[in-house]
């Protein structure tokens, strides 16, 4: 375990232009630098390094944060590997202290769960190869749909043999406790008696990018319908599906090298195309495709195709895919099988020469499958072709980038025969629509007031999950943005003269908060607002580097979220955003009062809503509480008057 203390020495020594620019060509541009952003496709630059904050922020695919960050995503470290490469990058020698017992016994337990999982596997191939039952069933079995030995290998497939608890047994003998057996879905209890999950099934390990084994698929040998199929090891601590991908440990390199990365449905249409020469492949282990899986296959390549059976559920698991894909900024392509055949079923019956022509023949791009297959349905009927062209333009209003959307956009235009002009207003409209839904909070009081650093579209919102918290992200920017900025008071001293104060405006907007005692909706602005006031004084406000080198997820991307709003890091370094800066920045005590007061507003709205919730129901219940009714009445007239105040107080800061 690194110290704190070293921990913090890197953070300090780690210039984030410097990490970044390893890796990526910079440009200075304005306070910025700037450059094509390593996590999606982009031709014109959008990724943007502020060297004073120390983060990056890319204004494409959303994606931002530290040094340790940026190392954590482009290269796949994990924290304590991104922090020794800073180390080692600026020569700080690190103090390591023991970890804590229970940081030793998480890890141990890790450990231990993937030291069995390896053992099962060694374990089920040796019965494969070695034992009688498993080369006489399992092998054979194996070796008539078509597999070769070296394949067999090069999968690691075993056999689980078909007695109770052979494999659970011999795991114990071996020094493996039942707890990690049970754990890892091996063996699981009947009447207290251990027994093997996976037991007279051959099984299918699940691999980890560096080739430790997650868990198992296991295959019954027969074609009978009255037991699952498959067997699947359950999630565990070391294994979770929406974030494995089978094959993938197998298929990496050769999807580098391919720049493409086929993506199928099951086990054995894996191994197959593999055997048959079509290396790049691999496949969700039994549960529909997920973003996470996306942003694992991204970091080997941007193009994804996929091979599907050429039933409705094969289709219907395309759409959706092809919709994820798309929003991942990713390329999508598609195969789609004839009637009745699967890639394993299609590389069985054909030559390895004829399998790669096949594929290369049929492959379509999501536009021209979505019309080629669904014209046939909508042949002379307008309706139907309508509504067949709002379909493809709501897939198309999810790809995140305008170049590749435009050409997407031409080509379906040309398939469907509509003028482009049409599909461009009905995408931009979907566009415009959704980026509503994602920022429909952004008003601001009453009226639809002038508003300021609007949240960018394409960023990822889903830490913002809280309605209405735009008053509340707008404070938190203020403070983390200029908490130590000074603001000018004048006030009434003892001799009633007029004296000016100055007061830094973090403290300001965190006593008039805490004075009021006002609480956030959204829990991540509330964390900051807290860990804010604990760590400021009177003459020292929080270091915003508290924030964006937090460990906490939320907090972190919050704050970068908020220090890197559009006018601060844009692209477009115009005239007209450091005008706005500047005038931010001349401006900052209006700009603090206008926050205040429109959080303060919507919280007296919240609390009015209540109040008269509440009146409706002592008003409806009988015997009438009139004495209870009576001082609702009051706080409402009460609270109606504050509404007003502060809704002309705020429109008084905005127009000045
Ligand atoms: P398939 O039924 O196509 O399986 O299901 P397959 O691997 O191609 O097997 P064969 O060709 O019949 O031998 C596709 C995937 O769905 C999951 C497995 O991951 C399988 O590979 N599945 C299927 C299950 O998890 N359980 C089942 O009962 C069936
Ligand atoms: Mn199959």
């Amino acid at each position: 375990m690194i110290t704190p203390d070293t921990i913090e020495k890197i953070m300090e020594a780690a210039r984030i232009e410097e990490v970044v620019g390893d890796f990526v060509t910079l440009r200075r541009r304005g306070v910025n630098l700037i450059g094509l952003c390593p996590f999606h496709n982009e031709k014109t630059p959008s990724f943007t390094v502020s060297a004073p904050k120390g983060i990056f922020k890319c204004f494409g695919c959303g994606k931002g944060g530290n040094a340790v960050n940026f190392l954590m995503e482009h290269e796949q470290y994990s924290y304590p590997e991104a922090l020794r490469y800073l180390a080692g990058k600026y020569n700080i020698e690190i103090d390591e202290e023991k970890p804590t017992p229970e940081q030793q016994q998480a890890l141990d337990e890790k450990e231990s769960l993937f030291n069995l999982t390896g053992f099962a596997q060694k374990y089920f191939e040796e019965q494969l190869h070695n034992s009688d039952e498993g080369k006489s069933v399992a092998l054979t079995y194996l070796k008539e749909r078509g597999f070769t030995l070296e394949t067999i290998k090069k999968f690691n497939l075993g056999y689980c043999s078909n007695k109770w608890d052979d494999f659970s047994q011999t795991a114990i003998k071996n020094g493996y406790k039942q707890e990690y057996l049970i754990k890892t879905s091996l063996s699981k209890t009947k009447d207290k008696l251990l027994y093997d999950t996976f037991r007279g099934r051959v099984v299918f390990p699940i691999h980890n990018l560096s080739g430790r084994v997650l868990g198992f698929g296991a295959r019954i040998m027969t074609g009978e319908k009255n037991r699952p199929k498959y067997i699947n090891s359950a999630e565990s601590e070391i294994y979770h599906k929406s974030k494995s991908l089978y094959g993938l440990y197998q298929a990496k390199s050769a999807i580098v090298s391919q720049d493409n990365c086929y993506l199928v449905e099951g086990y054995t249409d894996v191994i197959s195309l593999y055997q048959a020469g079509i290396t790049n492949v691999i496949a969700t282990s039994g549960t529909a495709l997920t973003t996470d899986q996306i942003k694992m296959i991204r970091r080997y390549t941007p193009n994804v195709t996929l091979l599907f059976d050429g039933d409705t559920a094969g289709i219907k698991a395309a759409f959706r895919g092809i919709d994820m894909i798309l929003e991942e900024a990713l390329n999508v392509r598609l195969v789609l099988f004839p009637e009745g055949e699967d890639p394993d079923s299609y590389a069985r019956n054909f030559r390895p020469a004829e399998v790669a022509a096949f594929i290369k023949d049929q492959t379509r791009d999501f536009i021209s499958f979505k019309t080629e297959l669904l014209l046939e349905e909508t042949k002379n009927d307008p309706i139907k072709k309508a509504a067949l062209i709002k379909e493809i333009a709501q897939t198309i209003a999810l790809v995140p980038e305008a170049i590749t959307r435009s050409l997407y956009l031409q080509k379906c235009s040309e398939l469907m025969q509509v003028e482009e002009s049409l599909m461009v207003a009905e995408i931009n409209r979907l566009r415009r629509q959704k980026w509503r839904e994602n920022n429909k909070n952004a008003d601001f009081g009453e009226e639809p007031l002038k508003t300021f650093s609007k949240p960018q579209a394409a960023a990822k919102q889903d830490i913002h999950k809280t309605n209405n918290d735009y008053q509340e992200k707008e404070l938190i920017r203020l403070m983390l943005q200029y908490g130590d900025q000074e603001l000018e008071f004048e006030v009434e001293n003892e001799d009633k003269r007029i004296e000016k104060i100055h007061v830094a405006l973090g403290r300001f907007i965190v006593d008039d908060i805490q004075a009021d005692e006002l609480k956030f909706d959204n829990p991540v602005c509330q964390k900051i607002f807290t860990t804010y006031a604990n760590n400021s004084s009177e003459e020292k406000q929080a270091d915003p580097k508290l924030f964006t080198r937090h460990e906490d997820d939320e907090i972190r991307s919050l704050a970068i979220d908020l220090l890197s709003s559009q006018h601060l890091l844009s692209k477009n370094w115009e005239k007209r955003h450091k005008i706005y800066v500047i005038e931010e920045e001349e401006n900052l005590k209006p700009r603090a009062l206008q926050a205040i007061y429109a959080f303060k507003l919507k919280k007296l709205e919240q609390m009015i809503n209540e109040n008269q919730k509440r009146i409706k129901e002592i008003s409806a219940s009988t015997p009438l509480d009139e004495d209870q009714l009576r001082s609702l009445l009051e706080a409402n007239r009460d609270y109606q008057v504050k509404r007003k105040m502060f809704a002309f107080a705020l429109k008084r800061v905005v127009t000045k």
